[in-house]
């Protein structure tokens, strides 16, 4: 495959009933991957290709005052000093954002603010990427400095409300709080804060762009290879068709590289400048901070019970660091307006701007965060009305979802709670906490709830029946490590009853049929039901081909009696009656053997609150002189409609049950509270679990059949995982310690400190 060609990959011989939905196909891309075969964006090569160094402001707030570039220039190697001074003017200015997740508020060299340390200033372009690198460093900045805003309690004076929050209100009320707070029997207000964090997939942010006159191409990493290719034309003033954006291969991206950032339009500023290729990577450390991130939450409870342990009160109150060039909301109290049953609930979000970098989408936005709040509160209530954690759960589920004021679509949640239980063994917690001890380790148990919308978009798709008999399967999503080139090709392989073999699928392209952005957990419902839809009027039409063509065995044959099994189509009363795709292509011109369509959600789209939900229960150890912290096991119990892939969905569940491990207990950005600098932005201080600290952890997917959610069934897993984690390890702590962390992460010195 040269690189300007879309790739295409078919699955190896397997099992016919891997390839059905629900069968555990191994990954089609697999084999690619494990040969390092898988060229991921900074992977392609082309003739004359040259190097890119971002630079970043070294001051959090104030103006670039000069920089002088001549020993930069003058270093061997180096093409292009792009900055402020000398970069070319876009249209518009380059600051007007688009809707997210298409395109943010970008910084694009078009003035002289600096609004964040961190922030792109100029883009050093050379030969090679040592003389690039060397460049930037001979960079000589004057700024002309201002004080920066970096206090959240300072800042929170002037918070403001969010537009919306994820497309919601930002705030919402129904019946009377404050009533139903002061006659209360039990009443916990208590304040928890989820902290700054970074996305850090292992595959870095990468843009390689080329120009061809007017044309360009773009290689990157990306979960949206239109949104990139909308922000780009838009940005530089281009008709749309002349930008091609192409991403096979993501190394993971979870919400960061669902916008085209800074240094992708930069990438390609610089390419058209000199006149040649340019290949742009982002470091390690400049992943922390002009490509997104989870912002820092408080989020204020109030939450009340009657004597029955009945939820009368529910307030959530949000605020969230946000940048000073864009507003951007963590939505962590959406799941309190429905997630239990309560007659009076208030939810409000706020934006304290900060001289930060824009946050963005990072898995389960909102959920992971507000989760953690909402069930470490649950958990606290629960105990003070002396009820079982579970039990208390229990008794506040809701059966339909006041906040939307809709049914669900299916909810299996009680199903998800009685089965880990007793999966976990629930039922031997001592209710008292810091009570069970096996000799210097204290033992918690804790739990808490997990849920995550189940959302679908508009999607193309194309089919083509090919002279071999393969069918090629087209649409432009994309497959962020999270297994879509092996779930298409089982969806086409399913409907088409076809081997897996057979199927040549093409994704990743935006010369492909259009996709929706792959975040929200969506593509597999998006994605997904356009294929299902495009093989099923495949089917028809080649129906409808054999039985007009004279030439037929099936010719004069109505088609509600014509089926396609195993390559054949045939008579559906008389089997022996049919042929095969092969001879039926080679009748036929390619034009005939091409479907399209656009696959929309239906009118039960909006009829119906539609989720995931699950259960997740943690036992957790902690050294009662030392305060560390283990986890020796996890059990989680989730519905998510059909599980349409056994092993890749398992891989996508495990996943986010890590990462909300690691939310607990790991991860946290380190701000400089004066200049505003990431103070751990590399893998090495900024801390992750090893695979030392994952335990085993036990899934079970609990049937259920949902009628509304689209034609596959499914639900979405990439982000359930994460959600409930942190709060059910935090109830756990407190179970095994006494000790109540309200503070993201949940480390040995808050622990310890709580001690005293
Ligand atoms: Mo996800 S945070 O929508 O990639």
């Amino acid at each position: 495959m040269d690189a300007t060609s879309t790739l295409t990959l078919t699955s190896p011989a397997v099992g016919a009933e891997d390839g059905k939905l629900g069968g555990a196909l191994s990954r089609v891309d697999g084999p690619l991957k494990v040969c390092g075969q898988a060229r991921y964006a900074a992977d392609f090569h082309l003739p004359g290709l040259t190097h890119a160094t971002l630079v970043q402001s070294r001051v959090a707030a104030g103006r670039l005052r000069a920089i002088d570039t001549k020993s930069a220039e003058a270093h061997p190697g180096v093409l292009l000093v792009m900055t402020f001074f000398n970069a070319p003017r876009l249209p518009e200015g380059g600051q007007a954002g688009i809707k997210p997740p298409a395109g943010r508020t970008l910084s694009l060299l078009q003035d002289d603010r600096v609004h964040y340390d961190g922030q792109p200033i100029a883009v050093v372009v050379a030969e090679t990427l040592e003389a690039s690198r060397q460049g930037a460093r001979l960079l000589q900045v004057e700024y002309d400095q201002e004080p920066p805003q970096l206090d959240f309690e300072a800042a929170k004076a002037q918070a403001h409300p969010p537009k919306e929050a994820q497309g919601q209100e930002p705030d919402s009320r129904r019946g009377d709080v404050e009533a139903a707070w002061s006659q209360a029997a039990h009443r916990l207000e208590a304040t928890y804060t989820t902290p700054l964090e970074h996305h850090n997939p292992l595959e870095t942010h990468a843009t390689l762009a080329a120009w061809d006159g007017d044309q360009l191409t773009l290689w990157d990493s990306t979960q949206y290879v239109h949104g990139v290719k909308q922000t780009l034309s838009q940005r530089l003033g281009l008709q749309a068709e002349q930008v091609r954006v192409v991403s096979p291969f993501v190394g993971g991206a979870f919400g960061s590289k669902g916008s085209a950032w800074s240094h992708v339009v930069l990438a390609a500023m610089a390419a058209r400048e000199v006149k040649r290729p340019v290949r742009l990577v982002v470091e390690r450390t400049q992943m922390f901070g002009p490509v997104g991130n989870r912002p820092f939450t408080q989020q204020q409870f109030r939450l009340a019970a009657d004597g029955g342990g009945q939820l009368t009160a529910l307030e959530h109150r949000v605020h969230a660091e946000t940048s000073r060039i864009e507003d951007w909301i963590e939505p962590s109290a959406l799941i309190s307006r429905f997630l239990y049953a309560c007659d009076n609930v208030a939810t409000t979000h706020r934006l304290v701007p900060l001289n930060v970098g824009v946050p963005t989408f990072q898995r389960a936005p909102g959920e992971a965060t507000g989760s953690f709040a909402l069930e470490s509160a649950m958990d606290e209530l629960a105990h003070q009305a002396g009820l079982d954690p579970l039990e208390f759960r229990r008794r506040n589920h809701s059966d339909f979802d006041a906040g939307q004021q809709l049914p669900y679509s299916s909810k299996s949640l009680l199903a998800c709670y009685d089965q880990g239980a007793q999966a976990f063994g629930w039922s031997q917690r001592n209710p008292k906490p810091r009570a069970t001890r096996r000799g210097d380790v204290l033992v918690g148990y804790g739990m808490a709830t997990a849920t995550y919308p189940a959302k679908r978009l508009a999607s193309e798709a194309r089919a083509t029946l090919l002279p071999d008999g393969h069918v090629r399967v087209q649409c432009g999503t994309h497959d962020l490590g999270t297994g879509t080139w092996t779930l298409l090709t089982q969806v086409a392989a399913d409907r088409l009853d076809l081997p897996p073999a057979r199927i040549a699928l093409e994704i990743g392209d935006t010369a492909l049929p259009m996709a929706p952005v792959s975040g929200g957990s969506m593509t597999a419902a998006s994605a997904g039901a356009a294929v299902h839809a495009v093989c099923e009027l495949l089917r028809t039409h080649l129906a409808e081909l054999a039985v007009t063509d004279e030439a037929s065995p099936l010719h004069g044959v109505p088609h509600e009696l014509i089926e396609l099994r195993e390559g054949r189509l045939r008579k559906t009363d008389e089997p022996g009656r049919g042929e095969t795709l092969e001879s039926l292509a080679a009748r036929h011109a390619d034009i005939d053997l091409q479907v399209n369509v656009r696959a929309t959600p239906g009118p039960d789209a909006e009829k119906y609150s539609k989720h995931s939900f699950g259960a997740v229960f943690v036992e957790v150890h902690v050294d009662a002189d030392l305060g560390e912290i283990r986890v020796p096991r996890i059990v989680a119990a989730y519905s998510v409609g059909n599980l349409l892939n056994a092993k890749t969905g398992r891989s996508q569940l495990l996943g986010g049950i890590v990462w909300g491990l690691s939310m607990a207990l790991h991860e946290h950005s380190l701000r400089d509270p004066r200049y505003g600098r990431i103070a751990n932005a590399n893998l090495g201080e900024y801390h992750i679990p090893v695979n030392a600290d994952i335990p085993d952890i036990e899934l079970i997917i609990v049937p259920e059949d949902d009628p509304h959610i689209g034609p596959l069934g499914a639900k979405g897993i990439g982000e359930i995982g994460i959600t409930g984690v942190a709060g059910a390890i935090a109830n756990a702590v407190w179970h095994a310690t006494g000790r109540r962390i309200r503070d993201l992460p949940i480390s040995l010195d808050s622990l310890l400190h709580a001690q005293r």
